[in-house]
């Protein structure tokens, strides 16, 4: 059969790839059309630099540039950024592909600008995205011939579209960027009379100006692939066939050779990557159609615009902004330019085509309700008598992923009429998703209307002569609302057309609480809402006087300005050398050059075997049976271990040990680990486990929420309480009391370097030496010991830097790693374990979800008289930190305010979920939820701006906690004092009154908050540390502490403090990895206090090494430089080497039961957001965020603005974006009870570049040392992602504003995230009334809790 379609070719095959990497020429003769580009350059070329972030197009850590050329004669190249993990390594023949490696090296002493500036400009912090960044940038310079003269900074702001970062808050990114920019100029600058330590985005441009102007390196593309030409490819895997034909004619007759099931197209693999990897959909063979002339046609005739089936989305928007004009093509144009500007990614649309898109036939695709609105015709070609036929792509959908094509039919040409009608037609496109970057829509339409002059002397009307309303999201298929648009026609285009519109739209497009996706009140509200708007626009068009100019707003495009940033640094005080200079990340150019190693990156040892975890399907249920039966035979296949294989014990757990590594009987949860199923490949090891089968019997009840805990009485532990004064009394005597109830979801840490560990064996002396991406190597150290049954002296764990970790990998990432511990056992050989990032974010826990029930009295002024407030969270199925975490909620409950009289109560949920765990502010920022939705409740109740009732309530300096503890060197109300100032709050609250009475439709909302977070842990015996300071013969200084480096700069922090310690060139000073068999018994880097811990436990081991070295500083010695002086102390046989260990002092550590608590110190912060709000779809912008942050005298000012600003737009996430979905038997019956719905970048949405505030200032606070923590510093990690909540609040005011002009006054209750549902659907108006009918004034979309 094959042989019959190539003979029919009539044309050679060639059964190899031909292509190059970063100038160099590979040719593989064994490629498996399975591979993708990632797999290979990581694993066969050792090119580790690209990373694995997700595996589905999502996040960019992948990111590579492809070239190729496009026209041999002219020599016309053209690059295309791409993600390496969906980009099959076929795809690539005849390309050249540049990575990471390929445009510098620290190494080769020859950085790109790229690479440098992102390091220097501090942009990279634990370095995992930052080689996909980087190439994102190398790609749009390279892409710009003259990227010096021709770069814009909008083309900057639009170029990391298909990137994510969880560490920096993307500012220091785009400011690096725009340095390559040519309109700088444009940028703001700051006030001439500003204090010098001020710097602006446009600063850091002006500073590489002149740089700028120099050539920018691009890696030479190679001579030989410019003579490339396509040939008849033929690649025969071990299981999977790659076709790639050249001609049309090829491609019709393989494709009636093998049609339907027996083959499957592929474009630009976008789809059928994610149908492989995560549907397990297996084909048996691919025919590759990139490279057929005839889908590539781009057309124009009097009649349509044509465009091949094999137009690439990039492409696309190149030719349709070429071609705009809404006179000739009646707005089609306009409308998918709209549409394609947020899809996907850059990434994506550089080689996804329009073709596969459309046969996709996904139901939420942007672009075919914008084609079924234009009426396009898809031309489909089979080989049976060179069949062409023509069918209307209104006529197209069948079913869900159902299209009308035959078997062997292929996709040619996309025709879409242009409208010649004499008739007004107007033509626009909508969609609103969870994040407008690389998000596909909840609601996507296309809307298209043709109006006639109505014969009156009213010349204002119209009448409808036909309509074409396509939605996107409101079914099993792209729909048209075929009947609604038959009731128009003939209809004047008024007011009331469109409500008809809207009712009928929604009789059509039934959605129930079982729709995949839910949503369904929130997706009625987005039809009715872009319809509105496409009236409004249509009528602006027509310049119809019936609408009120306050509408106008919504018939336009919302423009989003270009972002920037400003940071204010306060003087270096002069006594410290280092302490205080910005000192760049010490592996920051190794990160922008790809060179910084991570676990995945290490090389496998000879016989390493690999490992993929057979997970529980179903949450408490009994195992009955195991069948290895399908597993044990994937070739490759070493073994299974499981319970049965623990020497130790099996029970383990961070506090108490109530977990079992691997599950013996009853599953606690989906994605309960009940195996290991271990193979010679990785890839074998995936399959296998894949095949396990499982037998359970199902048990009662599963438990999933707070609320399903409550009812069943199912919780960890007792309850917690913390009382002072006498809460009933003065609530029962209060002038004013009120109650509520607030909800705030779970957070995934979504670091980008998901858990990754490797486990050596030896069989000498039963060692075990672990590599893990761990926060608390001890604690692994001290659980893998247990459960392998030796001693903590026979295992070592090390730690070199991780890739994110944000509280996720304190605890959770330690069982993974025991249970590859026991399988290293088993075998007696090394093995290694990546977790994926679905099965990493569906297993290792989240953000605790909590529930907050508060009663509060205060006067009739606003002061606070009483406090009775009660929490629980959703812990999961076993303690973990919960309870940690759930302490530090209730002593932050009070935010910083004072409440005379407080109750505060607690208590851990357990449910059938994995267990949650620390995230940045371990319990705190739930707790400042719920203190501050206290704040806003009184304030709407009694008309008050809130910012009134947070200063009248402010602790005062001496004042003391409801956990007893005095506050010392009280900052807020200065904080809050110089931020009203510098943010210009007040002629910017009257601003926004002004703002929101001219728009009816888009509001702004401001809101000023402050925040003290207690830093220490409160388990007492945590606060300890120890250093080990080695300085060798040649005077260099080698550090081991016990913190781990996870991007938060400790590294480089405890260098400066070494550095200024010993007083020697930083230089000098090197941290290497952190090791249990360096440092022991370490705490985990957690609660912000390892730069104290450390950073002191350094400084005493340094300070002994001086003071032995300073002695000998005496005679002609007395000015030794430090080289000869460490040389002289080791001819003298003094010991240069020294051990520091520092317990902070007491009073410290929680002590609940006594109502008790005493932190080392607060750090203290306020913010300002104001926020711009589009009330018909709940999408939002952050205008601008001033920040001003009391981190005492700052070790490093910019690795801390770097905290500031990442934990900040983390909170943001936090409280307006993420949302963490779970299968339940009430709010998500649609998916799988148990199961994490939102197990990657495609559903769960982290703050994306277009999300940062668009102008975003930071100020570190001046002259407020801190005697409490080395060298007056205070810790920076958590502290500012509450702050996060002041987009949060600032969403709410404007929320309010609007249901005040709707006629829903007073307190109303926004759950957290503030997502676009919610904030759309706590826009109460007529159209959420019809979306969800009489309760729509307190409505209350649906959430996992
Ligand atoms: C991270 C990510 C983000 C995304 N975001 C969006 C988004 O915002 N909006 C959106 O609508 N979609 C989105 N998608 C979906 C996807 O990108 C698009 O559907 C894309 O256009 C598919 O094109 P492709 O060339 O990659 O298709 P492929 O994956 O190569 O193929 C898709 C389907 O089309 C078939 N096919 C391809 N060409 C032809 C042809 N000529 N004739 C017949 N059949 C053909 C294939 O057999 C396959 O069934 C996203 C996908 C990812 C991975
Ligand atoms: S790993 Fe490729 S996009 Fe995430
Ligand atoms: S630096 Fe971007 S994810 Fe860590």
């Amino acid at each position: 059969m094959v042989n019959e379609a190539v003979q029919q070719s009539a044309t050679p095959t060639i059964d190899y790839l031909l292509f190059y990497v970063n100038g160099n020429r590979v040719i593989e003769h064994h490629a498996e059309p399975d591979w993708t580009l990632l797999w290979y350059l990581r694993n066969k070329l050792d090119l580790t630099g690209s990373k694995l972030g997700c595996g589905e197009g999502g996040c960019g850590a992948c990111t590579v540039l492809v070239s190729r050329c496009v026209d041999r004669d002219s020599g016309a190249l053209e690059h295309r950024t791409v993600n390496s993990c969906l980009a099959p390594l076929c795809s690539v023949d005849g390309c050249h592909v540049v990575t990471i490696e390929g445009i510098g090296s620290v190494a080769k002493s020859n950085m790109h600008p790229a690479q440098s500036r992102i390091a220097e400009m501090y942009a990279s912090q634990c370095g995992f995205c930052t080689p996909g960044i980087v190439m994102s940038l190398y790609g749009t310079l390279t892409s710009s011939d003259h990227p010096h003269t021709s770069l814009t900074i909008q083309d900057i702001e639009d170029a990391f579209d298909g990137n994510l970062c969880r560490c920096t808050g993307y500012r220091p990114i785009l400011d690096a960027a725009k340095t390559f920019a040519k309109d700088i100029n444009t940028l703001p600058c700051k006030d001439s009379s500003a204090s010098k330590s001020i710097s602006t985005t446009l600063d850091k441009c002006l500073s590489f100006a002149e740089e700028s102007n120099k050539e920018i390196t691009k890696v030479e593309f190679p001579q030989e692939l410019r003579e490339y030409i396509p040939e008849f490819t033929h690649i025969k895997g071990s299981t999977i066939e790659w076709y790639r034909p050249v001609t049309l004619h090829e491609l019709l007759r393989l494709r009636s050779t093998y049609p339907g099931g027996a083959s499957k197209l592929v474009y630009g693999n976008t789809e059928v990557q994610i149908e492989t990897k995560f549907k397990h959909l297996k084909y048996p063979r691919f025919i590759c159609v990139t490279n057929i002339e005839e889908l590539q046609q781009m057309k124009r005739t009097p009649t349509s615009l044509i465009f091949g089936a094999g137009v690439t989305l990039t492409r696309l928007q190149a030719k349709l902004a070429q071609w705009n004009d809404p006179k000739v093509d009646g707005g089609v144009c306009q409308a998918l330019i709209d549409q394609l500007k947020y899809f996907a990614s850059t990434q994506i649309r550089n080689v996804a085509s329009l073709g596969g898109n459309i046969v996709n036939a996904s139901p939420i695709s942007d672009v075919n309700p914008v084609l079924q609105a234009a009426g396009a015709v898809l031309e489909l070609h089979r080989a049976e008598a060179n069949s062409v036929r023509h069918i209307p792509i209104t006529d197209f959908f069948l079913a869900y992923r159902r299209v009308a094509m035959i078997d062997d039919e292929i996709l040619v040409n996309i025709h879409i009429p242009l409208q010649l009608s004499t008739n007004k037609t107007f033509l626009r496109s909508y969609k609103q998703a969870r994040r407008r970057d690389d998000d596909i829509g909840i609601v996507s339409a296309g809307l298209h209307v043709e109006l006639e002059p109505v014969e009156s002397t009213d010349k204002q009307q119209w009448r409808i002569v036909y309509t074409r309303f396509s939605f996107g999201g409101m079914g099993p298929t792209t729909i048209l609302i075929k009947k609604t648009q038959k009731e128009l026609v003939g209809q004047p285009w008024t007011r009331a057309a469109i409500k008809k519109a809207c009712e009928l739209a929604l009789e059509e497009m039934p959605l129930n609480e079982l729709t995949p996706g839910g949503q369904p009140e929130y997706r009625r509200a987005l039809v009715q809402s872009f319809l509105y708007k496409f009236y409004i626009y249509v009528c602006s068009e027509l310049q119809q006087s019936s609408v009120d100019p306050k509408e106008l707003s919504v018939a336009h495009k919302y423009h989003r300005a270009i972002s920037h940033g400003q940071q204010t640094i306060p003087e270096r005080p002069a006594s410290h050398e280092i302490i205080g200079t910005s000192l760049p990340l010490r592996s920051g150019y190794l990160q922008t050059t790809g060179e910084a190693k991570y676990i995945d990156d290490m090389p496998s040892l000879p016989n390493t075997v690999y490992g993929a975890f057979v997970l529980a399907t179903q949450p408490n249920a009994r195992i009955k049976n195991i069948d290895l039966g399908a597993a044990s035979k994937v070739p490759g296949f070493v073994s299974f271990v499981n319970h049965d294989d623990v020497q130790g014990s099996n029970m383990t757990g961070d506090v108490v040990h109530d977990e079992e590594v691997f599950v013996s009987s009853v599953t606690p949860c989906v994605g309960a680990v009940i195996g290991i199923v271990l193979c010679e490949t990785e890839r074998a090891a995936h399959a296998a486990a894949h095949l396990v089968q499982i037998e359970y019997e199902l048990l009662t009840p599963t438990l999933f929420t707070i609320d399903d805990a409550i009812e069943h009485n199912s919780y960890l532990g007792d309850e917690k309480c913390l009382w002072q004064g006498d809460v009933e009394q003065t609530l029962s005597e209060a002038e004013h009391t009120l109650e509520g109830t607030v909800l705030i979801g779970g957070q995934e840490h979504f670091y980008l370097e998901t858990n990754c560990c490797m486990v050596i064996p030896s069989n000498d002396d039963q060692e075990l030496t672990i590599y893990s991406s761990t926060q608390n190597p001890s604690k692994l150290q001290e659980l893998t010991a247990l459960a392998v049954g030796c001693a903590s002296n026979h295992v070592t764990c090390h730690v070199k830097r991780m890739g994110g970790a944000f509280g996720g990998k304190e605890s959770r990432s330690i069982a993974p790693c025991i249970s590859v511990a026991i399988a290293a056992m088993k075998v007696g050989r090394p093995v290694r374990m990546n977790i994926e990032r679905d099965v990493d974010m569906s297993i290792t826990g989240q953000r605790h979800p909590f529930k907050i029930q508060y009663k509060v009295g205060f006067t009739n002024e606003g002061q606070f008289t009483a406090l009775d407030v009660r929490l629980w969270s959703n812990a999961g199925y076993s303690f973990d930190l919960s309870m940690a975490v759930l302490e530090r909620a209730m002593l932050h409950i009070d935010n910083t305010y004072r409440f005379p009289n407080v109750r505060v109560r607690g208590r851990l949920c357990k449910t059938h979920l994995p267990s949650n765990t620390a995230f940045r502010g371990f319990g705190g920022p739930q707790g400042l939820f719920g203190c501050e939705t206290i704040v806003d409740h009184i304030a709407t109740y009694l008309k008050l701006d809130p910012v009134a009732i947070r200063r009248l309530n402010m602790y005062k300096e001496g004042d003391i906690t409801h956990f007893g503890q005095p506050l010392e060197r009280w900052h807020i109300p200065r904080l809050m004092d110089e931020l009203t100032k510098s943010s210009d709050y007040v002629q910017r609250q009257k601003s926004i009154e002004d703002f929101n009475k001219l728009h009816t439709y888009r509001k702004r909302g401001i809101c000023m908050m402050p925040t003290k977070f207690g830093i220490a842990f409160t388990a007492k015996f945590l606060n300890q540390a120890g250093a080990l300071v080695l300085v060798y013969k040649d005077s260099s200084v080698l550090i081991s502490h016990g913190g781990t480096e996870m991007g938060q700069g400790l590294h480089t922090k405890m260098v400066s403090v070494a550095a200024e310690a010993l007083r020697c060139n930083v230089n000098l000073v090197r941290i290497s990895e952190t090791s249990t068999d360096k440092v022991a018994n370490t705490s985990p880097t957690a609660a912000s206090a390892s730069s104290d811990l450390n950073g002191m436990a350094i400084r005493i081991a340094c300070e002994q090494i001086r003071e032995r070295l300073d002695k000998l500083l005496v005679g002609d010695d007395a000015h030794l430089s430090w080289k000869d002086l460490v040389k002289k102390a080791y001819f003298l046989r003094i010991d240069l080497s020294a051990h520091g260990f520092y317990a902070t002092p007491e009073p410290l550590g929680g002590d609940l039961a006594n109502n008790r608590a005493h932190f080392n110190y607060f750090t203290q912060g306020a913010a300002v957001s104001e926020v711009e709000l589009d009330t018909l779809t709940g999408d939002w912008h952050i205008l601008r965020t001033d920040i001003l942050m009391d981190v005492g005298t700052s070790l490093n000012p910019q690795i801390d603005i770097g905290q500031v600003e990442g934990a900040f737009v983390q909170g943001v996430g936090l409280f307006t974006m993420e949302e963490l979905i779970w299968g339940d038997h009430k709010q998500y019956k649609w998916t799988k009870p148990g199961a994490l719905f939102t197990r990657g970048p495609g559903t769960y949405k982290i703050p994306s570049f277009n999300d940062v505030p668009i102008d975003m200032r930071v100020e570190l606070l001046s002259d407020a040392p801190n005697p409490r923590a080395i060298y007056s510093s205070k810790a920076v990690g958590e502290p500012p992602l509450f702050l996060g909540a002041s987009a949060f609040f600032a969403l709410k005011n404007a929320c309010m504003a609007y249901r005040e002009q709707q006629g829903h006054s007073g307190y109303f209750l926004l759950n957290s995230p503030a997502t676009v549902e919610r904030l759309r659907m706590a826009c109460a108006d007529e159209f959420t009334e019809r979306a969800c009918m009489n309760e729509h004034g307190a409505f209350q979309a649906r959430g996992s809790f």
